[in-house]
């Protein structure tokens, strides 16, 4: 396992407890610590629009040298669903099922220390047992019913005199637990040292020891389970716009004075920006938002800026998006070397300019439709004194297929340190398993 993950990344690596974190070497200029549900992803936006300026803004701008963490109330099965049906970024770390599992990386490595911390005064069988003796209690899926985690449906009039019954009973028994009541319906019953801000003070504590504690870190939430991130020192936070009344009541109570916690006026990822720009942590401006590169001058300081702005446009000019306008095209191919090849994931080889040239009659082919290009994992390795191996995911959504390739590009920095630009050099392109697109006629590049 660990040499695998030496071979991915081939970097640098860093001892988290037991687990191995390759990415960060130094600390993170901004830990984003965000919910899912209503924070990151809008379940009422099918377009996902705030996401994909969210994953545009950090694949661009943070990725290099910032942690995404993402801290769901789902259990590793629901979440891996939401990835499915989302355009989800691959984040650094996982936090699910309410703070009780932690996993690290892309494979998801388990934080076996943590899973200790939480066995203490924890008996799953007395809180089944206890619970079983409430019938306003509703047992939630088999699936989100986890080691350190029971939860039930509860009817929002009925919740308060529950829970106060309930945790007097299992004190009786013995036991620490935290009952947390979220959305307006769901109640969970944790140990008492589990929860999303605990999982966020034992991570901050791992990377103090490691002597890179992040720079800046922001919580991000719309629910009670995430009312605990916004009451760990040092940490930022922002209640989206369309945040739960017992979030909105908890904050009333505990946290109104404190500066460092806003409640957004945009929604769910939107929220997430605005208050990047509130406090100040980095750029809030996603490439989404410029609405012509070509006039717009922005300093690429790296090459992850410059995978975001190619794909944005690709995706623009298939949709038709942008003018049908020759001097893009001639912009796009002065971006790229002339002897540069693309190799497809079937092995066909053409150059780029080429490619280019296919790009050009295929404006427009994807107007009116569902279509939408992001990127994912950019990870940057420079290779000599003026260039790059830039390695990431590319994502394509047409109507209901999505596909990815894993791209390793070879790109150029052209002038001093990416002010005038990059080239993009060579191409290769691998289908991500499972994800194969059926005709591979219209995956342009
Ligand atoms: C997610 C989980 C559920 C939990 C809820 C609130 O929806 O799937 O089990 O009760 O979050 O924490
Ligand atoms: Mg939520």
């Amino acid at each position: 396992m660990l040499t695998s993950l030496k071979l991915r990344f081939g970097r640098l690596r860093i001892l988290i407890g037991t687990v191995v974190m390759d990415r960060i070497t130094k600390a993170a200029r901004l830990m984003i610590v965000s919910d899912l549900d209503h924070t990151m992803v809008d379940h009422h936006d099918p377009e996902n629009m705030s996401l994909l300026r969210f994953n545009a803004l950090w694949e661009a701008n943070y990725r290099h040298d910032s942690l995404l963490v993402f801290s769901t109330g789902r259990s590793p099965i629901l979440y891996k669903q939401l990835r499915k049906e989302k355009p989800m970024l691959t984040p650094d770390i996982t936090i699910m099922s309410v703070g009780t599992e932690i996993t690290y990386g892309d494979l998801m490595l388990p934080d076996d220390g943590w899973v200790e911390i939480l066995n203490q005064k924890w008996d799953r069988n007395v809180v089944t047992e206890e619970t079983s003796k409430f019938p306003e209690l509703t047992l939630q899926a088999e699936t989100e019913q986890r080691p350190h985690k029971v939860s039930f449906y509860v009817d929002k009039t009925k919740a308060q005199v529950v829970m106060k019954e309930l945790s007097d009973r299992l004190k009786k028994r013995g036991l620490d637990v935290k009952i947390i009541y979220s959305g307006g319906m769901d109640l969970d019953i944790l140990p008492q040292g589990a929860g999303k801000g605990q999982a966020l003070a034992y991570l901050l504590k791992k990377f103090k020891n490691e002597g890179i504690p992040p720079v800046n870190t922001l919580a991000c939430g719309d629910s009670g389970n995430d009312a605990e991130l916004f009451s760990i020192p040092d940490v930022y936070g922002v209640m989206v716009s369309n945040a739960q009344e017992e979030l909105l009541q908890w904050h009333a109570e505990n946290a109104k004075d404190n500066p460092n916690v806003i409640h957004a006026k945009e929604r769910c990822a939107a929220g997430i920006i605005e208050a990047i720009g509130h406090f100040k942590l980095g750029s809030n401006s996603s490439p989404r938002d410029i609405a012509d590169f070509v006039e717009c001058k922005v300093d690429h300081v790296n090459p992850g800026y410059e995978v975001v702005k190619f794909y944005l446009f690709y995706e623009r000019w298939r949709r038709g998006d942008t003018d049908n306008c020759e001097t893009y095209i001639s912009s796009l191919k002065a971006s790229c070397d002339p002897s540069a090849i693309v190799v497809f994931p079937s092995g066909a080889e053409k150059t780029l300019h080429e490619c280019m040239h296919t790009l050009k009659v295929h404006y427009g082919d994807q107007k009116g439709k569902q279509f939408r290009v992001w990127v994912d994992r950019v990870l940057s390795t420079p290779i000599g004194s003026s260039t790059w191996l830039v390695k990431f995911d590319k994502w394509e959504l047409a109507g209901d297929e999505r596909c990815c390739c894993v791209i390793t590009a070879k790109i150029n920095v052209k002038g001093s340190g990416g002010s005038d630009g990059y080239t993009w050099a060579n191409v290769q392109q691998k289908w991500l398993e499972g994800y194969e697109k059926k005709d591979d006629s219209t995956w342009l590049f």
